[in-house]
């Protein structure tokens, strides 16, 4: 693969956000050095990419897709990653797991990948993260609560309990399988162009294209996007004194994180994870407010904006769906202790609130989960184990 380094670079303390960086070759063969000796665009070969392929894991959060997406998703991920797919589809009146199950088990004999798949409901799981010190993603019942952001955590967990030094996150409701490919690449280059143990990655589409009046149309940007990235470079200028266009991947459902990073932030439930991570890192590493993580400050945060040439093909959920995107998004930039009054009150109008008592209550839906560092990872090794029923493995895994 070939890319552009970073053409400029915002600085918050002690986190880099990389601008959206170009791909010119999505293969550039096998490495000979380069030609010329240019000094603006990095280029990664097989083995490089393959690297770090095999310290890398891919969580597939899953909710009643279509079983011929999820396969087209898989074929595209590159055989050195672990796949790790957390399901939250309905059990009944039909059992839409246990199909997607005897799916991978089919898949996994052609495939020979290493694949995990669990449901997300998973009573005996549940257990485990109470004992291993997880509550924040139970519910009062001791449920494990639906929603995207959970299951992609759950899946860090059996991430971690593998050694992955790397996570990417795929939709599984992507049509275009090349595209999905071309991701995980995108998560490497990221990773390998990386100075610091703490890197987070995110995936901008080149085009997201709709059909309109009987034709496509590459459009590049969505409603959602558009308002949480304005809304975050707001923020981002209110620190630093200086207006920023930085930011193109506020909701970015592709990204990856490193471990070591993945493991210190707090995640946000349901569709406002993604916008989040920006947020906690900011809070975390951005210098505004004191940082519990010396090492990290130290070694610095990077964020890589990567644009991918494949456009984004995926599954429809509507309008409504929408509404509750740039809501969970917009609100947890106004809960955030960083975020300053005037912006606060821009948002507030944006989201139709005259009164902030009533924002906090509609907030009260976006639950903030542990850094997944507090977890007793002996105690949930063992315990998953003995007491996770829903989880099958392929590929030889233990
Ligand atoms: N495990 C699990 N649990 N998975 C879920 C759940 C759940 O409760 N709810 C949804 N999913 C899965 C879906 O099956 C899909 O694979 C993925 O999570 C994303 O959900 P969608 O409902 O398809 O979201 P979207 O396409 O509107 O939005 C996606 O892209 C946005 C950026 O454009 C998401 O990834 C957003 O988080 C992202 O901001
Ligand atoms: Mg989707």
């Amino acid at each position: 693969m070939k890319l552009d380094f970073p053409r400029y670079s915002e600085r918050l303390g002690a986190v880099s956000i990389h601008a959206v960086q170009r791909i010119y070759e999505l293969d550039s063969g096998k490495s000979k050095g380069f030609l010329s000796s240019h000094q603006t665009i990095k280029k990664f070969d097989y083995d490089e990419i393959s690297n770090v392929l095999h310290d890398l894991a891919i969580v597939i959060p899953l909710k009643n897709e279509k079983l011929k997406l999820l396969e087209g998703v898989l074929s595209g991920i590159p055989n050195e990653c672990l796949v790790i797919i957390v399901s939250n589809s309905s059990r009944s009146p039909v059992d839409r797991f246990a199909m997607e199950a005897e799916a991978i088990r089919q898949l996994g004999r052609f495939m020979d990948k290493r694949m995990v798949i669990l449901h997300q409901q998973d009573w005996g799981l549940a257990e485990v993260l109470k004992k291993a010190g997880y509550a924040s993603i139970l519910d009062e019942d001791g449920r494990i609560r639906s929603g995207k952001a959970e299951g992609m955590v759950l899946g860090l967990m059996f991430a971690k309990m593998y050694n992955k030094d790397y996570v990417g996150f795929i939709d599984s409701d992507n049509y275009v399988p090349g595209a999905v490919n071309e991701y995980v690449k995108i998560f490497a280059a990221g990773f390998g162009m990386s100075n610091t143990p703490y890197c987070n990655v995110r995936i901008s589409w080149v085009f997201k294209p709709k059909v309109r009046n009987n034709s496509l149309q590459f459009s590049k940007w969505g409603r959602v996007s558009e308002v949480t990235n304005r809304n975050l470079n707001s923020l981002l200028a209110s620190i630093t004194g200086f207006e920023t266009e930085v930011i193109k991947t506020g909701n970015a459902g592709e990204h990856a994180l490193s471990m070591p990073l993945a493991e210190c932030l707090h995640y946000s439930s349901g569709y406002s994870i993604e916008c989040n991570e920006f947020i906690d890192i900011f809070e975390k590493f951005g210098g505004v407010l004191p940082s519990a993580y010396p090492h990290a400050m130290d070694k610095g945060v990077e964020i890589f904006q990567i644009e991918t040439r494949n456009p984004h093909f995926h599954e429809d959920k509507g309008a409504a769906h929408l509404t509750e995107m740039v809501e969970a998004s917009l609100g947890v930039i106004e809960r955030s202790a960083i975020c300053p009054d005037e912006l606060r009150k821009i948002i507030l109008e944006q989201l139709g609130r005259k009164e902030e008592k009533n924002s906090r209550k509609a907030l009260k839906k976006y639950h903030v989960m542990d850094p997944i560092n507090t977890v007793d990872m002996a105690v949930f090794e063992k315990g998953v184990k003995e007491k996770a029923d829903t989880l099958v493995k392929h590929g030889g895994l233990k």
